[in-house]
């Protein structure tokens, strides 16, 4: 595989800089040029972060010298510097859509864990084990747009990520109706118990505009393509409660879920224990081995000690039964910022390119 040279706009942030930690040692992609604000823009990375560095590992030395550029006004100069752009920006929607667009008609591939084309029919939301056959829309998309190169990619919200995964081994069987409560990391919200106290021994009932993405999104994932577009899929029904609780990273779901025809306990267990996609197939650099771990133990998995598993991109889950009002219930965890942000941008790239939409 040849090395691309890639650029992460919005660097500074917390999903910014777990793309920049996540890629100063991936086998094929380095970081070339490094956007945020027009406050942070002109200051070396270092001095950018200096004072909000969130992660564990220390800034990498290569990135920590780079002059940060102004994700706007500089897009001309970072389209033409590097292969493709991670985009992780916290700003209005409407002006992140325009902004990636931007990107795109200067052939420039964007893969953005942004909300904002998420529902954008010729954009793929992509979660490469789960519907890798929707990069199969970015020829329209280009064609659309009048592109040889240019695209948008993105990820879907991270709440659902902890508990789609689950769902998507037992499609066969006719998901009809899903109840799910998340437990979500304040990481999901850009802070650390240091940037918002508040959260430290609390709990918040309320992420707004969380539930309405946990409960859409699965829709467009589980979607066809017809006529160059993604056509949502009708079923199942979802609803869902998302509560901020006090971890720093990973998203817990506790799921209730019916089926058209419901499966034996211990089939479920062993099609997760044996789901397998594309990324396994392809062996891509950022895919866990095994997508799903089930956990046998009656208190597993658990945030804290789970969260990690296959440097965080895999997904656990545990406590299946049989319930009263739905057909199963069963507890399962993500990394929000690994799986569920920068780690899973990341795969979803190494698939873009692996099969070819990126050159
Ligand atoms: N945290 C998660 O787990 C998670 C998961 C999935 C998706 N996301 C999404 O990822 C995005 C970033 O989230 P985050 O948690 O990393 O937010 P964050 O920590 O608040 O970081 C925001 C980033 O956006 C930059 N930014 C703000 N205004 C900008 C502008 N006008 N032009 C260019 N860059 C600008 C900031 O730059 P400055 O430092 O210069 O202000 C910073 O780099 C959001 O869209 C969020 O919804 C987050």
């Amino acid at each position: 595989m040849k090395r691309y040279t890639v650029g992460v706009l919005g660097a500074t942030g917390m999903v910014g800089q777990r793309f920049v930690t996540l890629l100063a040692s991936h086998p094929w992609f380095s970081v070339g040029a490094v956007a945020a604000s027009p406050s942070s823009a002109g200051k070396t990375y270092a001095e950018a972060v200096a004072g909000r560095w969130a992660m564990e590992d220390p800034i990498p030395p290569r990135t920590a010298a780079l002059t940060v550029l102004d994700a706007t006004a500089d897009r001309a100069a970072i389209a033409e510097s590097v292969d493709f752009v991670f985009s992780a920006m916290a700003m209005k929607k409407g002006e992140t859509k325009l902004l990636e667009e931007g990107y795109a008609k200067l052939e420039c591939p964007v893969i953005s864990n942004d909300s904002a084309h998420r529902f954008t029919p010729d954009v793929p939301m992509l979660i490469p084990e789960v519907n890798p056959q929707h990069a199969e829309v970015i020829p329209y998309f280009r064609k659309r747009m009048g592109l040889k190169r240019g695209l948008i990619a993105v990820k879907s919200n991270c709440s659902l990520q902890s508990y789609l995964p689950a769902l998507h081994p037992l499609w066969e069987f006719g998901v009809e109706r899903v109840l799910a409560c998340t437990y979500q990391a304040i990481s999901g919200a850009g802070k650390n118990f240091g940037t918002w106290p508040e959260m430290v021994d609390n709990v918040i009932p309320l992420i707004p505009g969380e539930e309405e993405k946990s409960e859409l999104e699965p829709l467009k994932i589980w979607g066809k393509i017809e006529d160059g577009v993604i056509v949502p899929a009708s079923e199942p029904s979802i609803t869902t409660q998302c509560i901020r609780v006090p971890v720093s990273d990973g998203h817990m779901a506790a799921v209730f879920a019916s089926f058209a025809k419901t499966p034996p306990l211990q089939e479920v267990v062993d099609r997760w224990n044996t789901f397998s996609g594309i990324p396994q197939a392809l062996a891509l650099p950022s895919a866990p081995k095994k997508f799903i771990h089930y956990f046998t133990e009656a208190d597993r998995p658990q945030t804290k000690l789970d969260r990690g598993l296959e440097n965080g991109m895999a997904v656990s889950a545990g406590r299946l039964r049989e319930d009263t009002q739905y057909d199963i219930k069963f507890v399962s965890l993500s990394h929000n910022t690994l799986r569920g942000a920068a780690g899973g941008g990341i795969l979803a790239a190494e698939l873009l390119c692996a099969e070819g939409y990126i050159e």
